[in-house]
């Protein structure tokens, strides 16, 4: 296998970590997070959501969130955004990055924002050009690449189409989502065979949920595929609502601790992420699943 010099991590805790949380973590809590975040070498930081709150009451505060934050130089601050609505908010909150999501599987995109794939398409399109024209850049998620809570397998051929589509419109970076954390180190190499064909490594991430446990092996797979972008979210938080059966994100601190031992550069503090990680912990008042974490609960300053 080959390895990178480096990686890029960027952090969707705020807002993958936490949409799928019962208790509503207050605005002020959300911001001293984020002001932690900021502080730990992270270079992006993906703060909240600016879709329906009716649909994800856990970010309903999310103007209130992203105008609170101190924001460090240096650091990309972006906000899931489904429509021009969001759209709208996002710039009154004055974000520096849209990003804008749909899946491969016509059923979860049907019950994630109430669009069938088509109808999706222009929705995006102006959202996308409005953005940009607003000087914004755009990051875009295509959802269910590995599998589908509703449908099982989805075809390489709806992959592909969705992703060229949010090219076309002008993303700079395409985040492939195993939503539902069902993927393989072979498949991913799979897919990522067939995308390499027409996008470059530098275009696409990877957005791995670790419900059954695989995606720091998924992050290999990745790596020697040529892949040097992850998502992470801090102590394994995450899910997608409406994609039964999804639970956290590859926890970043645990991708952290094995690029670190593996000597990838990836200019964050592992101290400093940890202690965020108890931060949110506290708050949220139950251990996180992270196995660093896990590793870790001796030195967290509240017991829970
Ligand atoms: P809709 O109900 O079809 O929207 O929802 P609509 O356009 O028909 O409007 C209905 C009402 O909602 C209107 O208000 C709009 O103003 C309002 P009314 O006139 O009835 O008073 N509305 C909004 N309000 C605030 N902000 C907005 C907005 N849009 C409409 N942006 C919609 C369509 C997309 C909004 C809805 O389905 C929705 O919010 N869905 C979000 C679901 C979601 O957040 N899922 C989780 C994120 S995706 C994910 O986790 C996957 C990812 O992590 C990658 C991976 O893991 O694969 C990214
Ligand atoms: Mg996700």
């Amino acid at each position: 296998m080959k390895w990178p010099e480096a990686v890029t991590i960027k952090e969707v805790g705020p807002r993958d970590g936490l949409q799928n949380e019962q208790s509503f973590i207050a605005t002020e809590d959300k911001i001293s997070w984020i002001n932690q975040l900021s502080h730990t070498g992270l270079k992006y930081i993906e703060l909240t959501s600016f879709v329906n709150p009716k649909w994800i009451p856990a970010l309903a505060d999310a103007v209130d969130v992203v105008k609170g934050i101190e924001r460090v130089e240096g650091v990309t601050y972006a906000a899931l955004v489904p429509n021009q609505r969001g759209l709208e908010r996002a710039l009154e909150a004055n974000i520096d990055e849209a990003a804008v999501f749909m899946s491969a599987s016509e059923t979860h995109n049907q019950k994630n924002i109430n669009k069938s794939i088509e109808e999706t398409f222009p929705i995006l399109k102006q959202v996308v050009e409005d953005a940009r024209a607003s000087g914004k850049t755009v990051r875009g998620y295509v959802s269910t690449v590995f599998g589908c809570p509703y449908e099982g397998n989805v075809s390489i051929d709806s992959i592909i189409r969705v992703s060229e589509q949010l090219f076309e419109m002008g993303i700079n970076e395409l985040s492939l989502g195993d939503t539902i954390g069902v993927a393989n180190p072979k498949q991913v190499q799979e897919v990522l065979e067939k995308l390499l064909e027409r996008f470059s490594s530098e275009q696409l991430a990877m957005h791995f949920h670790d419900t059954r446990g695989t995606a720091l092996a998924n992050i290999l797979a990745s790596l020697d595929m040529g892949i040097t972008t992850f998502d992470g979210a801090l102590g394994g938080l995450g899910g997608c609502p409406y994609a039964p059966g999804a639970s956290g994100n590859l926890a970043t601190d645990d991708l952290l601790y094995m690029l670190d031992g593996m000597g990838i550069h990836t200019g964050v503090n592992q101290e400093k992420l940890l202690q965020a990680a108890f931060f949110i912990q506290d708050k949220i008042g139950r251990p996180l699943l992270s196995h660093n974490l896990q590793a870790n609960q001796d030195q967290a300053c509240s017991k829970i």
